[in-house]
């Protein structure tokens, strides 16, 4: 996915456009561009660059743009074409008097591009995007807006788009369809972005775009469309969460911040969802006999979200009595999967924004399926295709690897869980309380762990020469061993591989000898001996054993070359403990290998096209 931001007003556009695109950077950096209409000479200036937004800064220190209160900006993640200037936003229509900056997919770009080259226009870029500016000037007859429409009637796939003139400099249109964009409304001047942190500084009031809406904005209006044009009423919605929540404030990257801002984001959550023995979940939209007489979930998610719902199906499954199948949205959307109206399906997405996800949930209304969606995103595309909305108001998660978001999705579901079993009255009262109980001094455990965090950087710099990993688990925390694995590959580029521990001798023990480390999560649950076995068999074959074991074990350590102690709890709530030292690990290790943890290659935050 990339960024985008637009801005016109009273202001000098460029500073603005590029603090936006740094809160951007998020969602893709592998080149970006900024461009502005001069308010001298009335003409579009735009500056270009490969590699990240300050590489962008760069250049214009050394190629000033002119004075200028109207712009629109971009950061790319490459989906047609290499990362390059040449194929960096903006983009110019044949006659340099229009640009675009565009987020998302024009799937049917060839056919355009053919007939608009047997017309005589030229391309220069390899983009998708450039499609659109040709497009643009070739409708436009004396009216943005109108060129714009007609354009967008011949596009096909996913866009959110940027369009500014220089032959109508009071003007800045946006549109949208698959990918996000919000209209950000100041003082005599307003502003279009990809998503809030890169408006935060200017205004806490904003229009979530929907899809199939257009906007036209002016210095002092905004006007909203159908695709169509026809004027469609909309909602201006106050931003909840500051803007230091978009700063790192002292931490050194995004990722460190976010882990250490887990407790919080838990304590409030379980302060806002458990009302004495109960569970309050706004939004679910579900009445409780709706929820009674529901004969099986599907949960649908990609990557960490995805290791979120494996928890998810364990403690659904044990707590409720609710059969629960998973599968990672990729794979639900082709495979006709058996769904009806007693089916609920649960979407899970930090940013309510991923294709595979999206398209997965269409599959699944399709075929009469109830939607429940736990999000983190407020108001992204995930929310309005959903009948129950579980918002997990983690706050904005800026560092690519999610943390903070994954267990806050694991939170929401356990509450879930406890939802349904107090419904169905699958659970005796005494273990409800106990696990609100236990639940709620998990915010405190997470601050415990965190002053051993500097043990854990010890041990991630003694291993952070192993060329490869194997994490493994069992029962509910074989999700945490895919998830732990994941965060490591993600961010240090090390191979790491998730693994069932009882899958250990089916052929990944192949791979174990004294140059691999393997993680085993070792807590104090019913497969305990077991995992003690897995380890004496890689120790006997030489490998490096990392253990995640709990507070009091007097034993494992003659099984581990090292060992993280977790303080005890519930063993359901284990994941949710597991998780924060894995996190630490990997981003210590990633630190010590140093990558680039907050924007590591090839990844972007949302994986907004298929
Ligand atoms: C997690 O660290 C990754 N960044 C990635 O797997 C992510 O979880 C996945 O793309 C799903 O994103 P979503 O939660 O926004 O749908």
């Amino acid at each position: 996915m990339c960024g985008i931001i637009g801005y016109i007003g009273h202001q000098e556009a460029t500073p603005i456009l590029l603090e936006g695109l740094k809160r951007l950077e998020y969602r893709g950096y592998d080149s970006s561009g900024v461009g502005v209409i001069s308010s001298e000479s009335g003409e579009l200036f735009v500056r270009k660059a490969k590699g990240k937004i300050c590489d962008l800064e760069s250049l214009i220190k050394a190629h000033h743009l002119p004075s200028g209160s109207i712009g629109i900006s971009h950061t790319r993640w490459a989906t047609h074409g290499a990362p390059n200037q040449v194929n960096a936003h903006p983009h110019f229509d044949s006659t340099n008097k229009i640009i675009v900056v565009h987020n998302g997919i024009i799937e049917n770009y060839e056919s355009l591009k053919k007939n608009l080259i047997k017309k005589g226009y030229k391309f220069i870029s390899e983009t998708d995007t450039e499609v659109v500016a040709h497009l643009i000037r070739d409708y436009y007859d004396g009216d943005l807006f109108e060129a714009v429409k007609k354009t967008i009637a011949q596009l096909r796939g996913s866009f959110a788009l940027g369009v500014i003139s220089q032959e109508e400099p009071d003007t800045l249109i946006a549109a949208r369809i698959g990918s996000p964009l919000i209209v950000g409304i100041g003082k005599n001047e307003n502003f279009i972005a990809s998503d809030v942190p890169a408006i935060l500084d200017y205004t806490k009031k904003v229009i979530y775009l929907k899809d199939g809406e257009m906007a036209v904005i002016k210095r002092d209006s905004v006007r909203v469309f159908n695709f169509a044009g026809k004027p469609v009423p909309y909602k201006v919605s106050p931003v909840t969460f500051h803007v230091d929540a978009v700063k790192k404030q002292g931490y050194a990257h995004f990722m460190l911040k976010e882990i250490h801002e887990q407790a919080d984001v838990l304590k409030n959550m379980l302060a806002s969802r458990i009302k004495g023995n109960h569970v309050a979940l706004d939004g679910l939209k579900l009445t409780d006999s709706q929820l009674r007489s529901i004969k099986n979930i599907f949960i649908v998610a990609c990557g960490t979200a995805y290791h979120a719902g494996m928890v998810g199906k364990y403690v659904i499954e044990k707590l409720a009595s609710v059969p629960v199948m998973i599968d990672v949205s990729s794979e639900f959307r082709y495979r006709n999967p058996i769904l009806d109206q007693k089916t609920l399906v649960i979407a899970i997405s930090q940013s309510g924004e991923t294709a595979d996800t999206l398209a997965a949930v269409k599959e699944a209304k399709a075929k009469g399926a109830k939607i429940l969606s736990i999000v983190n995103a407020v108001g992204s595309t995930l929310t309005r295709e959903s009948d129950g909305v579980l918002y997990t108001h983690a706050g904005p998660e800026i560092g690519v690897a999610s943390t903070k978001a994954y267990t806050a999705q694991l939170c929401m579901l356990y509450l879930l869980a406890l939802k349904l079993a107090a419904v169905r009255k699958t659970l005796p009262s005494a273990e409800v309380k106990k696990l609100f109980k236990d639940l709620k001094e998990v915010p405190q455990l997470y601050h415990k762990i965190l002053k051993n965090r500097q043990a854990i950087a010890d041990m991630a710099k003694d291993n952070s020469h192993f060329g490869c990993f194997l994490y493994l688990g069992r029962n509910i925390n074989y999700p945490s061993a895919l998830e732990g694995a994941l965060k490591l590959k993600e961010i240090s580029y090390i191979p790491a591989e998730g693994y069932a521990a009882g899958e250990m001798k089916h052929g990944p023990i192949a791979l174990i000898d004294e140059y691999r480390a393997v993680v085993c999560v070792a807590v104090q649950s019913e497969t305990y001996e077991k995992m003690i076995s897995n380890m004496q068999e890689i120790l006997s074959r030489k490998g490096k054993v990392i253990a995640i074991a709990t507070e009091g074990d007097k034993t494992i350590a003659n099984h581990a070359h090292h060992v993280i102690y977790l303080p005890s709890t519930n063993t359901s709530l284990t994941p949710l403990l597991v998780a924060l030292p894995l996190q630490l690990f990997a981003y210590y290790v990633a630190v010590n290998r140093g990558c680039d943890v907050d924007q590591p290659r090839n990844l972007a935050k949302s994986v907004t096209v298929e």
